[in-house]
């Protein structure tokens, strides 16, 4: 918990660290420390001021002199006494540099989201990923329907249906559940809810012969094989041969027998012999900024470099992997994440060179609830929405 926090809140406590400083601290390890115990007296209401203070001085006493100790002792009492009074930037004046402070989040990525999405819908954004995150499991409904599985989760757990997906149950700790044998013999797989939805988009039938081009370590190619009640053909393609490995691994726990692996870069996949698919997911590589919840770091180590190079691996892998698919098959493009320019630019730019492609938004009525959060392009955005899921954008496009 603090060390997530910390990370989690790294901007925010920085600040307020800084408004007690005349010149910043140098040595990264007192900073570092004080940090942590910036998080507690701010963020956590279960531990008391005083034992966080005295815990993080005793921390500072086993690496640093008395000089430093001192100082970590001074500067934590004074944030302690002011904490209700700390001089934020101004929130109209300055709503960026505040959005950034107060929800914790790099500046630049305040402004593109700003820039993106507008205020309103950044600002649920931030809130949401600041959010600790519940587990999610995927029912394997070939082995058990999700009411008889809720019987079965003890209700320590806290089971709750997913509003969106039909196969999911939300709780609250995984490791008691992840070691049952429950888990063993397949019955389910942990999965976020918006995740689920990618393949629920996808829509595979019993009998269909899918592609899903980046499929490592497997985690929708099980829950395709699932949907097609293992009929048919999947083949699970992936540059990254190790985490291809990983697929085998759960498709012998979940029973599924249709999946196929195949090791190779989506972006100049052919195959010999004269293969058409029905559908063809591309759960593309992405900056990954909607699992911020699950993982703080992220905010911290992704810039713009990062996001437009893997644009443009994204938008070789669709244009490659779209020419597979059969005339009025289906291509569903996922990213978790939530830049413009892994999202709709990357579906832009594909509609614009491929114009024998369209938006598709025909689910089945029993989707309805996941028609419902499609935007006015037809993309599903599950983050824009504030429902506690990972950030994950989705479009599904049929060729024509
Ligand atoms: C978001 S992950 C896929 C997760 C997977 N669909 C699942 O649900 O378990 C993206 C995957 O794309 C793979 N990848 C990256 N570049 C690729 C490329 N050029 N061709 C094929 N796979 C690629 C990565 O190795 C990674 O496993």
């Amino acid at each position: 918990e603090i060390v997530y926090g910390t990370i989690r809140w790294k901007e925010k406590l920085r600040y307020c660290l800084n408004l007690f400083l005349s010149h910043e601290i140098k040595n990264k390890k007192v900073e570092l420390i004080l940090l942590i115990g910036i998080y507690q007296i701010l963020h956590l209401n279960s531990i008391p001021d005083y034992a966080a203070i005295n815990e993080t001085v005793e921390l500072a006493s086993i690496k640093f002199d008395k000089k430093i100790k001192n100082l970590v002792n001074a500067l934590l009492r004074q944030i302690s006494r002011n904490k209700e009074n700390l001089d934020f930037p101004d929130q109209k004046t300055d709503t960026s540099r505040f959005m950034s402070v107060n929800y914790s989040y790099p500046k630049w990525l305040i402004d593109k989201w700003i820039d993106s999405y507008g205020t309103k819908v950044t600002k649920n954004m931030c809130i949401s990923l600041n959010e600790h995150s519940r587990a999610t499991i995927r029912v394997n409904q070939n082995l058990i329907e999700r009411d008889k599985m809720l019987e079965l989760i003890s209700s320590d757990c806290k089971p709750e249906k997913t509003k969106y997906s039909n196969v999911g149950i939300h709780i609250d700790n995984q490791y008691k559940i992840i070691n049952s044998n429950l888990y063993k013999d397949g019955y389910f797989s942990i999965q976020d809810e918006s995740s689920q939805i990618v393949s629920l988009i996808l829509d595979p039938k019993a009998g269909q012969t899918v592609l899903d081009a980046c499929g490592a370590p497997g985690t929708k190619t099980n829950h395709i094989a699932e949907l097609m009640k293992n009929k048919g053909t999947i083949i699970c393609c992936d540059i990254n041969n190790k985490r291809l490995r990983l697929v085998n691994n759960d498709t012998k726990r979940l029973g599924s027998t249709i999946v196929q692996t195949i090791n190779a870069d989506a972006k100049d996949l052919t195959f010999n012999y004269k293969i058409k698919f029905d559908k063809i997911l591309v759960d593309a590589p992405c900056s990954g900024l909607g699992t911020i919840k699950k993982n703080p770091d992220l905010k911290w180590n992704k810039n713009m470099d990062d996001i437009n190079n893997l644009s443009s691996i994204q938008i070789g892998i669709l244009n490659n992997v779209s020419r597979l698919v059969k005339t009025g098959g289906i291509v569903v493009y996922s990213v978790c994440t939530l830049m413009k320019e892994e999202n709709e630019q990357v579906c832009e730019e594909f509609l614009n060179t491929n114009k024998n492609f369209n938006i598709d938004n025909n689910l089945p009525m029993k989707y309805e609830k996941i028609n419902r959060l499609l935007d006015r392009n037809g993309y599903f955005s599950s983050l824009k929405y504030l429902d506690h899921m990972d950030g994950f954008f989705i479009a599904r496009f049929r060729k024509i």
